[in-house]
């Protein structure tokens, strides 16, 4: 079914792995600062794709939208209808406990939610999505090799971004280091699939700590980087 709905990509225009940011200018940046030969893929919707080369490697970067019913099927139709390998989330989150601090890497290790996506998508209610292990292992890896040390725990996948606070005690009960919007619908999608995903977000601001600091869109912009940097090098 190519092209889909939502991509007018052909059949080999994504590369094995692709970078998923929640906003499409994000992902025209990826492409502009970080990719050789960049050529534009995709944009339906504003929902820019691009397949280009970062140190030879051929590599993918595509916008999710926000939230699980987005994400949710910009990754079915590269995991099932283009065939990709890897879908690496790049993202922000709010830090949910304090050992995460604003601009840490936060890898998500499994992606708790109380949406019913998962219900929707056929899976058991209580479905926890996980991380592949084999990026997992890559982007360890790399983090060492940058002398990065990422914060690896269980994320909460919301379906509001208002009223987050609400969820504190149950932040607490399930051990989650970090909130964001989209991580549990890739992680269901890769499992439903049989394909990679991981989850790795920059804290960009915290729901625990009253004295977390504002970020300047300089010191944004850093974390960021690094966090690309990270992902890039996880592609195989
Ligand atoms: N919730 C969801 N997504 C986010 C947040 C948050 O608090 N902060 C950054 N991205």
């Amino acid at each position: 079914m190519i092209p889909t709905p939502h991509i007018t990509a052909k059949i080999g225009d994504f590369a094995d792995t692709v970078l998923m940011p929640g906003d499409p200018l994000r992902s025209k940046f990826i492409a502009d600062n970080y990719l050789d030969k960049a050529v534009l893929v995709n944009n339906v919707r504003g929902i820019q794709g691009y397949t280009g080369f970062f140190e030879g490697k051929r590599i993918s970067v595509m916008a999710s939208g926000m939230g699980m019913p987005s994400i949710g099927i910009y990754a079915y139709e590269l995991f099932n209808f283009y065939d990709v390998k890897n879908v690496i989330r790049v993202g922000s989150c709010g830090a949910t406990h304090n050992s995460v601090k604003v601009r840490d890497l936060v890898i998500g290790d499994k992606a708790y939610t109380t949406s019913s996506f998962a219900e929707n998508f056929g899976l058991e209610k209580d479905f926890i999505g996980e991380a592949s292990p084999y990026l997992l292992n890559r982007a360890n890896k790399v983090c060492e090799s940058l002398n990065i040390i990422p914060k690896i725990g269980n994320v909460f996948s919301s379906d509001v971004f208002y009223g987050e606070a609400a969820k504190i005690p149950y932040f607490i009960k399930y051990n989650i280091i970090a909130v964001e919007m989209e991580g549990a619908a890739l992680y269901m999608n890769a499992y439903k699939a049989n394909k990679n995903a991981l989850l790795i977000c920059t804290a960009s601001d915290s729901l625990v700590d009253k004295n977390a600091p504002n970020l300047t869109a300089e010191e944004r912009e850093k974390s960021f980087a690094s966090m690309f940097e990270v992902a890039l090098r996880t592609a195989d």
